[in-house]
């Protein structure tokens, strides 16, 4: 499909189709149990107005859909890494695009969302989400990616529809490290300038961007937020999340209680007080006008807390975000338009150069290289929290997040500790050399892989009590991934 209107507005004919969902969760189908969650709602006699569910299998989302026929569904993405300069030359890149592709259509999502983050970078893996190099030559590729999806996405369209669902880029989590040369909205405004994408606000995520950056020594958190938002495209925010923060697992507790505690992403949390007020001062906001949901994300947290504290926001917040969701809006031609298209903004990229930086950014994050460089200039002046990243935060990714091995490989992990194989030395041997996908991105099967290949190099005697180990594993997770049943923690 060619375009000659501008980003903005084509992005406002996209979404003129999207409807007003409401005020609704953002959910995994596997933790907690979506049924039994949904069934305690009934018992409260209080209803989402919207579930967004997190990728899982076809079959376990067709079930959804087939049980939950009253509750419209939204699509929470995952495993399209289009921060990656590599991204369309990916050759898993076709498969997932058709799995997308068929979510969204199961749930009949009027969009996709997908973080602005990857788990896959220059060849090495990650369990959690690592944000873009905060760079305009980054900014333009991702632009360039997600059109690339979006055509995809409007190529499949249902019969009769103008447009595919809409590609909603969401503000990624900092942990503990950023790096680039523009200020985060900046980026988001460059990307939107030139692509039609919507975008999703993270409140949570929004705060770790406090945190984490030089803005929390300058800044109370309220002029913090307000100077984002003036840059913030906020015009394209289509969806609100709202999560929990919270200590890392790894992390040593604080002698202190601070005001800025070293809080992370986590949806099993409780959604903290500064959230609340962090959302307050975004819906007051003028340019948040095409908003069409708000959802607490709140997969792997217990249902009852769940419940309590979607009571909680309703009361506080369903008049204000009923209000902002039903008032008129302004006519496109009105609108600020910024002319020319993709292709007339669209500048040469250097993907050479780009694919150098991202391999950088990989060693760098996994502590092969110091953080040197324009691009890593902030990092190095304070390197604390690369150092928990690298220290704390990566080993206990590697060895516990998604799957502890030692519960995942309980005979050959003790064979192992037998043989003088220390388990510590799978996260170094982890990363000492980049290694392509195979098949597309889940980092507990990756797991069971690469502890298979670091047996067969430090302890090749074991491996036969390894397969073994490994073989059970995964049958259980096909049978589980099949269903409707938790087996791990949330992948998010
Ligand atoms: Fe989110």
């Amino acid at each position: 499909m060619k375009h000659s209107d501008s980003p903005d507005r084509q992005f406002h004919r996209r979404a003129e189709a999207i409807p007003i969902l409401g005020f609704g969760l953002s959910v995994d189908v596997y933790s907690p149990d979506l049924f039994e969650l949904m069934s305690r709602f009934d018992q409260a006699e209080l209803r989402p107005a919207y579930l967004e569910i997190f990728r899982a299998e076809a079959e376990a989302l067709r079930k959804v859909s087939r049980h939950l026929r009253t509750v419209p569904f939204a699509y929470h993405g995952e495993g399209l890494w289009i921060t990656q300069p590599d991204f369309s030359a990916t050759p898993l890149l076709n498969q997932e695009l058709d799995d997308a592709l068929l979510h969204l259509e199961i749930l009949n999502s009027p969009w996709l969302n997908h973080e602005c983050a990857t788990k896959q970078m220059a060849g090495y893996s990650f369990g959690t989400y690592l944000p873009p190099l905060y760079t305009a030559e980054s900014a333009r590729a991702v632009a360039r990616n997600v059109a690339s999806v979006q055509q995809r996405m409007d190529q499949r369209r249902r019969p009769g529809d103008a447009f595919g669902p809409l590609f909603l880029l969401e503000m990624p989590p900092l942990t503990y490290f950023m790096a680039g040369t523009m200020t985060v909205p900046n980026y988001f405004r460059l990307v939107t300038d030139l692509t039609p994408c919507g975008l999703v606000l993270d409140i949570g995520h929004l705060w770790t961007l406090y945190r984490y950056s030089a803005a929390r020594r300058r800044s109370s958190v309220e002029q913090f937020v307000k100077s984002f938002l003036h840059e913030f495209p906020l015009e394209r925010v289509i969806e609100i999340h709202v999560a929990g923060l919270a200590p890392h697992q790894a992390a040593i507790p604080q002698s202190s209680p601070s005001n800025y505690p070293e809080w992370i992403d986590a949806h099993a949390a409780p959604i903290p007080t500064v959230a609340w007020t962090m959302l307050e001062q975004v819906l007051s906001h003028p340019r948040l006008r095409n908003l069409r949901a708000v959802a607490l994300e709140v997969d792997t947290k217990p249902i009852e807390r769940i419940v309590e504290e979607f009571q909680g926001a309703s009361d506080r917040f369903g008049a204000t975000i009923g209000c902002l969701l039903a008032r008129e809006r302004p006519a496109i031609d009105a609108l600020r338009a910024v002319e020319g298209g993709l292709e007339m903004h669209s500048r040469d990229i250097d993907y050479r150069r780009l694919e150098a930086d991202y391999a950088e950014y990989a060693q760098i994050a996994t502590g092969q290289r110091p953080p040197t460089g324009r691009i890593w200039h902030g990092v190095a002046e304070d390197s604390i929290g690369l150092e928990r990243y690298i220290h704390d935060y990566m080993p206990h990714e590697i060895l516990r997040w998604g799957g502890n091995l030692t519960d995942m490989f309980p005979e050959t992990c003790e064979c192992l500790s037998d043989a003088g194989v220390v388990l510590t030395e799978f996260v170094p041997w982890w990363f000492h050399k980049p290694r392509p996908l195979t098949r597309p991105y889940d980092f507990f099967l990756l797991k069971i892989d690469r502890l298979l290949e670091f047996v067969g190099e430090r302890a090749p005697a074991l491996l036969e009590v390894a397969r073994r180990e490994a073989d059970v594993l995964r049958s259980a997770y096909a049978d589980a991934n099949a269903g409707v049943a938790p087996f791990m923690e949330s992948s998010r």
